[in-house]
């Protein structure tokens, strides 16, 4: 059963839900969700990565499950782990019993299985969203910070929805899951990853998305001062940055505009305010300069 019924559906119920999709990220969706695809998005921070998956939860009514990655993430943490300590609580109980006389010694096959059963698992998000009865968006945020062999663990899980746990069997999805891989490009993916995903590269938005953006996310904004912070952030991305202004920083610019009732700026208004903007002192001093010989 498929989710969406065409590929302007998605961009709408996407806007709906305060996400300002292009035909791009719309099509990308439709396809991930009728090929039972997984979709790797990969750009610069800040440019709605993270929200397109939080976005695609909501405007389905499914459960967002999110595996936020980093270095030495392993399969304990991703996947599932025995629960130890609960085990060995079982244990000593069953070696209790049998003290008191209430077991005729123990039967360790059967403790065996009984330990190494259901209750004893604990769920990681991987096998979380596999296991799940009702509709999920599995999240793997920020995908390019694992190391290569956790990044082959997920293989299993994306190309065959399921999960092989050896004192169990293996756990087979009832319902593929839509999954959202995210990546900040801070190394390369493997090719075999990479091959099982549809990619979809989020670059900063045209001037026109931007705008949309700004005026979905900061309600309270005129069309003219979204239309100024908008331009006057492209401008500042053309510029030789150390770290160029996201979609993040401009929607916390547009915001404290508003909130100093700022009705219009232009490039000479906006140097007091660029510390929201950017993030390194040595970005701040260049930005103004280029604004101030823009403005004369
Ligand atoms: N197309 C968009 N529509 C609505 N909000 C967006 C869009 N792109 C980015 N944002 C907003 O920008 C901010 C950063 O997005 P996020 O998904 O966290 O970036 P990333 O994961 O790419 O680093 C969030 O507040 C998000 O809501
Ligand atoms: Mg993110």
């Amino acid at each position: 059963m498929s989710r969406f019924e065409t590929i302007p559906s998605v961009a709408q119920g996407l806007g709906d839900v305060g996400y300002v999709a292009d035909e791009g990220i719309a099509g990308v969706v439709f396809l991930a969700d009728r090929l039972e695809k997984p979709v790797l998005v990969e750009g610069p921070a800040g440019t709605g990565k993270t929200q397109l998956a939080k976005s695609v939860a909501e405007l389905t009514g499914s459960r967002l499950i999110r595996l936020q990655c980093y270095e030495g993430l392993d399969e304990s943490k991703a996947l599932y782990e025995w629960n130890y300590r609960k085990q060995l609580l079982r244990i000593q109980a069953e070696q209790v019993a049998e003290a008191g006389g209430a077991a005729a010694g123990t039967d360790w096959h059967a403790l065996e299985a009984d330990i190494f059963s259901e209750q004893f698992l604990l769920t990681r998000p991987l096998l979380e969203a596999i296991r799940a009865d009702e509709p999920v968006v599995l999240l793997v945020d920020e995908v390019d910070r694992v190391e290569l062999e956790t990044e082959a663990l997920l293989l299993e899980v994306l190309s065959e929805y399921q999960v092989s746990i050896p004192e169990l069997g293996t756990v087979r999805a009832t319902q593929v899951p839509m999954v959202f891989l995210t990546s900040n490009n801070t190394r390369e993916l493997s090719e075999a990853l990479k091959r099982r995903c549809l990619y979809l590269h989020l670059d900063y938005p045209t001037l026109e998305r931007e705008r949309e953006i700004v005026r979905a996310k900061v309600p309270d904004i005129t069309g003219e001062l979204a239309d100024q912070v908008a331009r006057i952030v492209r401008s500042l991305r053309s510029l030789e940055l150390r770290k160029a202004p996201s979609v993040s920083e401009t929607l916390d610019w547009a915001r404290t505009l508003v909130v100093l009732g700022v009705e219009s700026i232009d490039a000479a208004g906006a140097r007091d305010t660029l510390h929201v903007l950017l993030k390194y002192q040595s970005d701040i001093e260049r930005a103004a300069r280029e604004l101030l010989a823009a403005h004369a």
